[in-house]
């Protein structure tokens, strides 16, 4: 195997990071520093240190969540070439990602990657109840009554919806921040009646949230995710990615999500 290749599989940096480590002189193969970039090695054999840190190939699943932007597809390879989530998150490094369910490409927010499968299925498995939390900045006023509906549970056209929790958020809340930008602000909502609304739902069908505020005559302008299950974004910037911390992982573990 290419030696940068190597480096990044066993996350010392990514691809490119990893061929300037190795032109710097940081990294050594059984002792000896190797500047080549077209050097080998074998991963079962050869000792590679990157400033005197040993790395290795480990076969430990990866977790991590993309505070994703607007605009980018939930997929890891697009046959049209569109901007897709996969040019967001450390690839070279972890190979073998992929995304834990879809948001839409308006939509923002939390999006987990792994590259365990089961975990994968576990989470999205409806026997998990995992929940998520959604923002959504919706056309015209609603009133708490108007949600009444969707607590009950909407009748959607491929089904009816479990009981949703949802409520009413103030405009100019931290909370509201993620759907109601200031420019955003400026120039839509002076003179458009519109309302922000927190959902917390646990199934996962296409589009659901849409559909269960267009459901109720409110159709959605802007939809954030802030929360999946036990894991939410914290200050992770939009377009940023970040490893789930021990803890993050641990709560997945009791969840029976991962091992
Ligand atoms: N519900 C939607 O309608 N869209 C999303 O992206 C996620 C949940």
């Amino acid at each position: 195997m290419r030696l940068q290749r190597f480096l990044a599989r066993a996350g010392a940096a990514s691809r490119r990071g990893s061929e300037n480590l190795m032109t710097a002189g940081r990294v050594r193969v059984n002792g000896y520093v190797v500047t080549e970039l077209g050097s080998k090695v074998d991963p079962l054999i050869d000792v590679v240190t990157v400033d005197g840190i040993v790395y290795t190939l480990t076969q430990k699943s990866v977790f991590l969540m993309l505070n994703k932007p607007a605009g980018f597809l939930t997929t890891m390879k697009d046959p049209r070439n569109r901007p897709c989530v996969a040019s967001l998150v450390p690839t070279d490094q972890h190979p073998g990602l992929f995304p834990v369910g879809r948001l839409d490409k308006d939509t923002t927010g939390l999006l987990l990657f792994t590259t365990d499968g089961q975990a994968a299925q576990n989470m999205l498995h409806p026997s998990k109840h995992v929940t998520k939390h959604y923002i959504a900045l919706v056309e015209g006023i609603v009133l708490d009554e108007d949600l009444e509906p969707l607590r009950r549970g909407i009748l959607l056209d491929d089904g009816p919806c479990a009981p949703a929790q949802c409520e009413l958020v103030d405009k100019n809340s931290r909370q509201a921040m993620s759907v109601v930008g200031r420019k955003y602000h400026a120039q839509h909502l002076e003179y458009k009646a519109s309302t922000v609304v927190c959902l917390a739902i646990h199934e996962g069908r296409k589009h659901q949230v849409k559909r269960m505020l267009e459901a109720i005559d409110h159709p959605v302008i802007r939809l954030h995710r802030q929360s999946f299950g036990p894991l939410s974004l914290g200050n992770l910037k939009q377009g940023s990615w970040r490893l789930l911390t021990d803890q993050e992982l641990a709560s997945l573990t009791k969840m029976g999500i991962q091992q």
